[in-house]
C-alpha cells in the first residue's frame, strides 16, 4: 500500500512560476548584484517587488494574504532568484518557509491574523514588513538546545533578556521568532517560542556582520534587555518551542537546499557558456576533454540536486514525514553548490575570479549553504540518526 506515482512532468502553473521567477531575477536581481553584494546593501526595492508578486508568502493560504502554492512551485522560485542573487533568497526563504510556515502551522487564529496575513504579502501600511527566526546564540548554534536567552514568566506577561546572533532579515524584519528558555530545569522541553516585534522597548538591534558571500543579506545580533512579551504571542503549547524550531526547520532546510540549487545551477550555466565561447589551443575549450567532463559532473550533480529538492518538496505537500529528505537535500545540494561554484571559476581561468563575471561571487555565496540552517555536519546527525533508528 505504499505505492507512490512519480510524475516528472510540472504543472502548467509550476511552470509559469518558474518563469516569472526567472524573469524577475533577469530583470530586476541582475542589475547592480554586484554592487550590492560589494557595498553590502540589503535590496529592499528587490524583496519589496518580490512582494507585490506574491513571492513572499508563496505558500500561505490565500485566506492569510498568500498565494496558496505548492513546495515544488517554491523550489522551482527559489533556484531561479538563486541563479543571480542570494541574498534576495536568503530573505524570501526565511520569511516563506520558517516565519510564514510557522506561524500558520501552529499560531493562533489571532496570531495569523494580526502578523501572518501582512508577513504573506510583505507590507503593512504600504511598508516593507517581513520576518526572521531566531534561535542561534553566541554559545547555541549547531548544539540549539543549549538556549542562554530567557523568558521568564511573571504572570501578566513573560520577561524576555537574552541575545541571538546571526540573524538574517536583522534589522530589516518586523517580526521576530524568538526560540527562548523558558524551564532550564527540563532542558529542551523547557523552551518556548514567541512572536516579538521589532519595536517594542528593549529590543535592540546591534552589529552587523561583514560576510563573505550573501552580502547584500543583513545579518545582525539582536539583544533583548527585558522585553515584555505578552502571554498571546507564545506560540503552541508551554515547552514548544523547541519541537517547532526543528519542525519549521525540516522546512526551512528545502528553502535553503533549493538556494544550494539555484547557486550551483547558476554556475554551471555560466560555465557551460563561458566553455563554448573561450578558445584556447585553437579550439573552444569545451572541446578539451577536462572541461567537457567537468561540465558533465556539474549538469549530473544538478539534476540530482533538484531530484532530491522535488522529493523533500514532494513529501511535505502530500503530508509525508520530510525531515529525512529535506536533510539529504540540504547536505547534497549544498555540497554540489559549492563544487560546481568552485569549478565553473576554474572554468573560467582567470576571468573567474574577477567580479564581472558573477562566478566568484557565485562561490562565496555557495560556502553559507554548508551553514546555516544545520551544517552538513548537522544534517549528517539527522540523516544517521533517522537511517539507523
Ligand atoms: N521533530 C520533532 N521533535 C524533534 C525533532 C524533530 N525533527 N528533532 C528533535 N526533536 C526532539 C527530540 O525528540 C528530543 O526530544 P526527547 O528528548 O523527548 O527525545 C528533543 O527534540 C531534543 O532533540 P535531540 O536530543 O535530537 O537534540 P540534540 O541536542 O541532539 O540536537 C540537532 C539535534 C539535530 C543537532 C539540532 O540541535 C539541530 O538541528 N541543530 C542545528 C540548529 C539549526 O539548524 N539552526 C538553524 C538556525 S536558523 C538559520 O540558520 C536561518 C538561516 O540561516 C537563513
Ligand atoms: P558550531 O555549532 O559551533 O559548529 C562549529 C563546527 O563544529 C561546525 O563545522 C559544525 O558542523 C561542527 N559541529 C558542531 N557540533 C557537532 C557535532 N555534534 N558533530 C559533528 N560536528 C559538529 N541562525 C538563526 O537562528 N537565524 C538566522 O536567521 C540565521 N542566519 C544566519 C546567517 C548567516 C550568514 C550565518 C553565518 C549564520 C546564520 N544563522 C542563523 C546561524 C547558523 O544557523 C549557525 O551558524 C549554524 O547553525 C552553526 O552554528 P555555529 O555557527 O555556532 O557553529
Amino acid at each position: 500500500d505504499n505505492c507512490l506515482f512519480m510524475d516528472f512532468q510540472f504543472t502548467e502553473e509550476q511552470l509559469m512560476i518558474r518563469n516569472a521567477a526567472r524573469d524577475f531575477a533577469r530583470t530586476e536581481c541582475l542589475p547592480g548584484v554586484i554592487e550590492r553584494d560589494e557595498k553590502m546593501q540589503f535590496p529592499r526595492e528587490q524583496i519589496e517587488k518580490l512582494a507585490e508578486l506574491g513571492f513572499m508568502g508563496m505558500m500561505v493560504s490565500p485566506e492569510y494574504g498568500g498565494a496558496g502554492l505548492d513546495t515544488a512551485s517554491y523550489v522551482l522560485a527559489m533556484e531561479e532568484i538563486s541563479k543571480i542573487d542570494a541574498s534576495v533568497s536568503v530573505c524570501m526563504s526565511v520569511n516563506n518557509s520558517l516565519v510564514c510556515y510557522g506561524i500558520e502551522a501552529y499560531g493562533t487564529e489571532e496570531q495569523k491574523r494580526k502578523y501572518l496575513t501582512p508577513l504573506a504579502q510583505g507590507k503593512k501600511d504600504g511598508e516593507l514588513y517581513i520576518g526572521a527566526f531566531l534561535l542561534s546564540e553566541p554559545e547555541a548554534g549547531s548544539d540549539a538546545t543549549s538556549q542562554r536567552t530567557i523568558a521568564e514568566d511573571v504572570g501578566d506577561y513573560y520577561l524576555l533578556n537574552g541575545t541571538k546572533n546571526w540573524i538574517t532579515n536583522g534589522n530589516s524584519a518586523s517580526v521576530y521568532l524568538v526560540m527562548a528558555q523558558t524551564d532550564a530545569a527540563v532542558g529542551s522541553k523547557g523552551i518556548d517560542v514567541f512572536i516579538v516585534e521589532k519595536s517594542w522597548p528593549g529590543v535592540v538591534v546591534s552589529g552587523k556582520e561583514n560576510k563573505m558571500g550573501i552580502r547584500a543579506s543583513d545579518t545582525h545580533t539582536i539583544l533583548f534587555n527585558d522585553v515584555k512579551v505578552p502571554k498571546e504571542n507564545r506560540i503552541g503549547a508551554h515547552g514548544f518551542g523547541f519541537t517547532f524550531a526543528m519542525k519549521t526547520l525540516a522546512g526551512g532546510r528545502i528553502g535553503i537546499a533549493s538556494q544550494a540549487l539555484g547557486i550551483a545551477s547558476g554556475a554551471y550555466e555560466l560555465a557551460k557558456e563561458y566553455a563554448k565561447t573561450r578558445k584556447a589551443f585553437g579550439t573552444e575549450i569545451m572541446n578539451h576533454q577536462a572541461i567537457a567532463f567537468k561540465l558533465a559532473d556539474m549538469a549530473t550533480r544538478v539534476e540530482a540536486s533538484r531530484m532530491l529538492c522535488l522529493k523533500a518538496a514532494w513529501d511535505k505537500d502530500n503530508h509525508q514525514d520530510y525531515t529525512l529528505s529535506s536533510s539529504m537535500a540540504k547536505v547534497f545540494a549544498s555540497e554540489t553548490a559549492m563544487w560546481t561554484s568552485t569549478e565553473a571559476v576554474q572554468i573560467h581561468g582567470g576571468y573567474g575570479y574577477v567580479k564581472e563575471y558573477h562566478v566568484e561571487r557565485l562561490m562565496r555565496d555557495a560556502k553559507i549553504t554548508q551553514i546555516y540552517e544545520g551544517t552538513s555536519e548537522v544534517q549528517r546527525i539527522v540523516i544517521s540518526r533517522t537511517i539507523l533508528k
